[in-house]
This record gives C-alpha cells, sequence and structure tokens, in this order.
C-alpha cells in the first residue's frame, strides 16, 4: 500500500485494491529525461512493488534483483490514460470489437497504461449496467476506471447516482444529446442531471449534437437519395455540434456547475467552449484523435469499406477544423486528448451498405494516441513535451480525481511508465496493431516518435515489440467526487444567493 490509497485508491466495484502489483519486482530506469506535466530532469528511477520509489539523479544499482533499464537519450514519461472509450459496448445492434482485454493489449503496446470507460446502463438502469461492465473488466489487462451515461430520469436513477458515486467510485456523468431514439436526453434530463451531479461532486459530461436535428437532417438526406457515408457527414454538420455545445454550455453556467464537453470535433464547437471560458465558466474540452488529424474526405471515398471506416459522431470534419482544434489544444482552450476507440470490424460497418444511419459509429485509436499526439504536435513543436504528458495524461488524472497516484512519476505514484525513443520512427496499420478489428483509420500512418517501453504498476508489459498483457492483472481505480473544478464553486453560490436578496433589502430600506 501506498500514501494515495486512503484518497484515491481502494477496491471497489468487486475489483481489486490499489497500488503495487505485489510480486516484489524491482526496476532501475537509468539515465533518461523524467518529464512530469510540471517538469522535465535529468533522473533515474526506482520501482518497487509496483509504486515509484525514488525518482532523481544516479541512484545506485542496489544488488542483482534489480533490473536495469537504459533510458539514455529518451523520455521517461507517465503512462497515457484515456479518458474516453467504449470497449464491448453494445451500439447500434452490435457489440465494439475491442474488449477490456483486446482494447488493453492495444493500449499497452501504444503507451497507455489506463482508460476510463463509459458505463451503459441496462434499460436505464445504472446498477444493472455497472454490474454488467464489471463482469466485462474481469479481463482488464490495465488499470481503468468508469465513467456512466444517464439515459433515463425517474427517482430510482437520482438515488443510483448517488450510490454510484458514493460506493462505487464513479465520479463522471455522460449524457448524450443526439442519438434520438437511443441514448439521447432532452434538456430536461440534462437539466435534472447537471443539478444532481452539482450536489454529488460529480462532473458532467456531454455528447453535444442537436440530436432532433441530426434526426431531420438523415431524413434530409434520405429523401435525397443519399444513402452512403457521405451522407453521414451532410446530415449533422457543424453547426448542429456548435448549438449543442452553447446550449449545454448555458445549462451548466445556469446550474453553476463544471461541465466537460466530449470529442469535440469541430470549430464552431471549440468557439462555443473558448467563448465560455473567457467568460470564467468552469468548461472543459476534450479533442480526439482522430477529430485532430483526420479529415472528411475520406467518407467521399467511392469504396464503402474505406468510407464506413470513418464514420463517427460527431463526424469527423472537413479540413481546417483538425487545424483549428490542435492550436485550441495548444492554447489550453482544449485541454485533454481522448480517443473515443469505439471499433468496429468491416462486416459490422457493412450493416449500412444501403444506408449510412446503419454503419455503427466509431472509430480506433487507443493503441495510436500517444504516437500521433507525439509526432503530430511535438515533434511539430506545437506543445512541448510537458504539456504532451499533461494532454495525454497528468490533466485527466486531476480532472477525474486520482492524481498524482495516477499521471506523475513522483514517489508514491502507481509505476505507470513509458519510455519514448524521440529518433526512432513509427508506422501503423492493420498488420501490427493488436486491436481485434480488421481495419485502422490510421492505416499507413508513419511518424517520429516509439513507445519502446510500457510499465503497468511495475510490470514490464511491452518491450522491443513483445507484449504481455496478462488478463485479470487491471485493477479498477475508484474516482472520488470534487474535484479540483469544484473547488470553490460554493463561494459563487454564495455570490448568487446572496445577489436574490438585494431587492429585498432594498424594500425594507424603504420601509424604514
Ligand atoms: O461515434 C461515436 N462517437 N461512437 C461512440 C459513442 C459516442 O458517441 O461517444
Ligand atoms: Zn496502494
Ligand atoms: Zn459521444
Ligand atoms: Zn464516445
Amino acid at each position: 500500500a501506498h500514501e494515495f490509497c486512503a484518497a484515491a485508491g481502494g477496491g471497489g466495484g468487486g475489483a481489486g485494491g490499489c497500488g503495487g502489483g505485489g510480486d516484489g519486482t524491482r526496476i532501475l530506469i537509468k539515465g533518461g529525461t523524467v518529464v512530469n506535466a510540471h517538469r522535465a530532469e535529468e533522473a533515474d528511477v526506482y520501482i518497487e512493488d509496483g509504486v515509484v520509489v525514488a525518482v532523481r539523479p544516479n541512484i545506485p544499482v542496489g544488488d542483482d534483483n534489480v533490473r536495469v533499464i537504459d533510458a539514455t537519450g529518451k523520455y521517461v514519461m507517465p503512462g497515457g490514460i484515456d479518458p474516453h472509450t467504449h470497449l464491448e459496448m453494445e451500439f447500434m445492434g452490435t457489440v465494439t470489437i475491442d474488449d477490456f482485454y483486446s482494447g488493453h493489449a492495444a493500449a499497452l503496446a501504444g503507451g497507455t497504461t489506463m482508460h476510463i470507460d463509459f458505463v451503459i446502463p441496462v434499460n436505464g438502469n445504472l446498477t444493472a449496467g455497472l454490474e454488467s461492465y464489471k463482469h466485462k473488466a474481469e479481463k482488464a489487462a490495465m488499470d481503468y476506471g468508469f465513467h456512466m451515461a444517464i439515459t433515463k430520469w425517474n427517482d430510482e436513477v437520482s438515488r443510483e447516482m448517488e450510490v454510484m458515486v458514493k460506493e462505487h467510485g464513479i465520479n463522471s456523468f455522460k449524457f448524450f444529446m443526439a442519438y434520438k431514439g437511443s441514448l439521447m436526453v432532452t434538456d430536461d434530463l440534462l437539466l435534472q442531471g447537471l443539478q444532481k451531479c452539482k450536489s454529488l461532486g460529480a462532473l458532467a459530461m456531454v455528447h453535444a449534437e442537436n440530436g432532433d436535428a441530426v434526426a431531420e437532417g438523415q431524413q434530409r438526406m434520405i429523401d435525397l437519395g443519399i444513402t452512403g457515408p457521405e451522407g453521414h457527414a451532410l446530415s449533422r454538420p457543424p453547426v448542429l455540434e456548435g448549438e449543442a455545445t452553447s446550449r449545454a454550455i448555458r445549462l451548466a453556467k445556469f446550474v453553476n456547475t463544471p461541465l466537460y464537453v466530449v470529442h469535440v470535433m469541430s470549430t464552431d464547437a471549440m468557439e462555443e467552449i473558448a467563448k465560455a471560458k473567457r467568460e470564467g465558466q468552469r468548461v472543459i474540452g476534450e479533442p480526439v484523435v482522430s477529430g485532430l488529424v483526420l479529415d472528411d474526405s475520406w467518407l467521399w471515398d467511392p469504396d464503402f469499406a474505406t468510407a464506413s471506416k470513418y464514420v463517427m459522431s460527431p463526424p469527423i470534419r472537413e479540413a481546417g477544423h483538425n487545424k483549428a482544434l490542435q492550436a485550441a489544444l495548444s492554447s489550453g482552450i482544449l485541454q485533454l486528448v481522448g480517443t473515443d476507440h469505439c471499433t468496429f470490424n468491416s462486416t459490422q460497418k457493412a450493416f449500412g451498405s444501403d444506408d449510412f444511419r446503419k454503419i455503427p459509429n466509431g472509430v480506433n485509436g487507443i493503441e495510436e494516441r500517444m504516437h500521433i499526439i507525439w509526432d503530430s504536435m511535438v515533434e511539430t513543436g506545437k506543445i512541448t513535451v510537458t504539456d504532451y504528458v499533461r494532454v495525454t495524461s497528468t490533466e485527466c488524472a486531476k480532472i477525474f480525481n486520482i492524481y498524482p497516484r495516477k499521471g506523475a512519476i513522483l514517489k508514491g505514484s502507481d509505476a505507470d511508465i513509458i519510455i519514448l525513443n524521440p529518433k526512432r520512427s513509427f508506422a501503423m496499420g492493420t498488420r501490427t496493431h493488436h486491436s481485434r478489428s480488421d481495419t485502422n483509420v490510421y492505416e499507413g500512418r508513419k511518424g517520429k516518435g516509439m513507445v519502446e517501453v510500457t510499465i503497468s504498476r511495475g510490470r514490464v508489459v511491452w518491450e522491443d515489440g513483445n507484449l504481455n498483457a496478462v488478463p485479470g492483472a487491471g485493477r479498477y481505480v475508484r474516482t472520488p467526487p470534487f474535484g479540483y473544478f469544484f473547488d470553490g464553486l460554493d463561494k459563487s453560490d454564495a455570490v448568487y444567493r446572496a445577489s436574490l436578496r438585494a431587492p429585498v433589502r432594498r424594500g425594507e430600506a424603504a420601509a424604514a
């Protein structure tokens, strides 16, 4: 056990405890540049029992039982944390092809050592949803946490939200403003949910698209005879993402609770977040890898199998949006990078071969995120190495209140660590990836930087192209409520309450 257990660790939801691997493994990483979000330094890292024990220069090799890894000329960084994934998710009449084993294998091979997945309630029931996801996660090969979606509203759901936060370590709830007829919520539900989240110290997350207008846009395309994947982009343009983002932001302001906007895909949505932040509102914007580096030209590919790979929601946008989102990530308007890893193979995508509305929505990314962000953002000079650690790991740990157990290489942190060689190059695609999918939206992509070693809670799980992902080795990480985004919120509530009393005082003064 270690010092962060009491605050952020502990077993939960029937899953294991926190902290060390407990197998006595000792590792000394020598000669690298250790990068945390707050600084980079030349230092060695000593790991024992799954936990970082020391970070300083020239740590002597104690005895023969210590495994020494040479990191000269390389970056030693916290393992990636992916805030947004859908493993073994039932969606659009099928189930995502990567489960908590294959998804974790892919993640570890790509330098990601933790993710937070979205529990989907069963017929609106949160407890049944959690039971189902606990079972799915028994084969976990790396650490994971849960967000939970809210898909219907009644007193029972409201009570269950409290139970999820207080007993099951879930501190975030997602509201889908799209997917009419399945996951979509109304403004009424969103308002109830925002208020409940505020009272519990839980973070409200939104999938921001106007679902009613999307349904209208889809019918319009079908009426025009546009049934191919390009109809997906045409039916749900950026304006619908901008509208829903603005609406969610304003409702969160009305309730005075923090808001996390998932998969920001367009300039329209990003500008709404920028505006709210300028006005002092607590809004978090999450771009995903696909939105940062791809463009919608793929959706016009005449080959259905190619085009359908790129169908996700909100859609991948016209070139230009991606560069604007990269700039927003550089400047801090957007804070952390997810993937929305939600993979369907070519057979599943073919369900929509004569109607784009039936193409299961989602793309891969859990294995590719760390390399693509390094290559597209650090190699190009758009962000620094410390920023890289912040947007791929630390910020996620802070937002979901598990820092510094996760998201840092500090004494007492879990030993989730990667070693990246900036001189080597990567090439990605189905031939080498670890996802179960037969396709990859980053097929053939090459770039600079290679994660040579991944350490998951003190065990070397990826080294020189060899993967050792062990089913059942991953632990559930509880996320406690009232993360830093809630600090001082009570003060602005007090100011608001005082402002309501002002007219009464004027009346009293007049009467006196
Ligand atoms: O297309 C997507 N994004 N699929 C996953 C579900 C969601 O909306 O996050
Ligand atoms: Zn511990
Ligand atoms: Zn979504
Ligand atoms: Zn998603």
